[in-house]
């Protein structure tokens, strides 16, 4: 049986991680429960025994625990440490190696991968020094699950509510399944491989369609998933780059580690990509509806026998054209994406030069591809020096590629190949 340490913080939302022990439990996974002294305010030790079947851990020092089972062997006594709800404050001291109570010196002195699901007050979750903290967490090989978006306890709205339970049950299943030669790299970070390639890079991603309202109930679309914008957003934050997304209508949960902005038109999008900027990368990956309704209905248009509304359309902006036409502010580094359906390379080339960009990520999205909503891509870099074709490949991987890709441009080296 798969064991996992489970380390409670103290927020509102360890009432949850009772949960997780039983949909853990479910799954054939059994937990072994540490409580900081702050999560004694919200969940009680027998709550907590009683669930997991096992005796609870709460003190550094208590004389008996240390006799029969000491904080290094606890430690390491997990196949998987979780830490559920990762406040902000056991972030930071993880962070930093700090190590003044049972939670934290165990976290410290662990030789297994680290699973955290932070939860915490929006503006403490958007505070540069989290961002920090989690930046840094992430290139030391910790993986973050959520925190999601919504109406929080404190009564404000936004990213920092702690993962669903099952969501965090999906992530230690992930992260037990992975073969334990990426276990061990991730447990183990070697000199030199403390910071990601992207580390204190700010990136901005903007991904998914948008929506064109032509009444309160009607709208312009098109078939992006965001998939691929998503999975790129994941990626760069995977090599240490704060990375906003910001996302038109999708149903995708948020990135770990990625901040994350949601918008529905094109001039919503333009707005929040002004708001993330400056950066030191701007990628595109949104298909933006390129008109809208030049008068959007105040009420539902009402259908009239033998008469059909008329539209007259206008365009939207053009998000990634403006930016990479200003002069100052202009990040250094703009990546453009083309979704076409003939033609690929050529109306790309053309685009890389229309748009101003530095590259662009081309694909073939006619219907007989299944890109367009699918889990594969196959896509073709086009620069001013060339053209890199690409296999096909998961959307995952095409992103992973591409966030080397765009690391290894910042680092002023011309090849494009990940
Ligand atoms: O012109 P087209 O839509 O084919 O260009 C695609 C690229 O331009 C993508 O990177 C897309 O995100 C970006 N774009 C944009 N704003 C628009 C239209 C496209 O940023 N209004």
């Amino acid at each position: 049986m798969k064991r996992v340490l489970l380390v409670i913080g103290g927020g509102v939302a360890a009432y949850k991680s009772l949960d997780l022990i039983r949909r853990l439990r479910e799954r054939g996974i059994a937990s072994r429960v540490v409580l900081t002294r702050a999560a004694k305010q919200f969940v009680t030790p027998l709550s907590a025994a009683g669930l997991s079947g096992d005796k609870v851990y709460d003190e550094l020092f208590s004389l008996t625990d240390e006799a029969e089972m000491g904080h290094i062997q606890l430690s390491r006594s997990a196949d998987l440490v979780v830490v559920a709800p990762a406040t902000a404050d056991l972030m930071a001291k993880m962070a930093h190696g700090l190590a003044d109570d049972l939670a934290s010196t165990l976290l410290l002195a662990t030789d297994k991968r680290v699973l955290i699901a932070p939860a915490m007050n929006v503006r403490m979750w958007l505070h540069p020094a989290t961002r920090r903290n989690l930046a840094t967490l992430k290139s030391d090989g910790v993986l973050a699950v959520g925190p999601g978006e919504g109406e929080m306890a404190c009564g404000e709205f936004g990213p920092g509510r702690m993962a669903e339970p099952n969501e965090i049950a999906d992530a230690v299943e992930r992260a037990l399944g992975e073969p334990a030669r990426i276990a061990a790299t991730h447990a183990l970070p070697g000199p030199g491989t403390a910071l990601g390639p992207l580390a204190g890079k700010r990136v901005v991603v903007t991904a998914g369609p948008t929506h064109e309202p032509i009444d309160p109930v009607r709208y312009i679309a098109n078939r992006s998933s965001g998939k691929q914008g998503f999975a790129l957003a994941r990626a760069l934050a995977d090599l240490g780059a704060y990375v906003t997304l910001v996302a038109g209508p999708v149903g995708l949960p948020d990135p770990a580690g990625v901040t994350t902005r949601r918008v529905e038109t094109a001039r919503e999008m333009l707005a929040a990509v002004d708001e993330a900027l400056p950066a030191d990368v701007f990628v595109a990956a949104a298909a933006v509806a390129d008109w809208r309704v030049a008068t959007e209905g105040g009420e539902k248009i009402k259908k009239q026998a033998g008469a059909l509304p008329r539209f007259d359309l206008i365009e939207n902006p053009d998000i990634l054209a403006s930016i990479a036409r200003r002069g100052a502010g202009r990040p250094p580094l703009i990546v453009g994406f083309a979704a076409e359906t003939e033609k690929v390379i050529e109306h790309a080339r053309a685009k890389l030069a229309r748009k101003g960009c530095d590259l662009i990520v081309a694909n073939d999205v006619s219907p007989q591809t299944g890109i367009m909503g699918g889990d594969r891509n196959r896509v073709h870099l086009v620069t001013a020096d060339g053209v890199e074709d690409w296999p096909d490949l998961g959307k995952d991987e095409v992103a992973r590629r591409l966030a080397a890709a765009i690391a290894a441009r910042l680092a002023g080296r011309r090849e494009i190949s990940a």
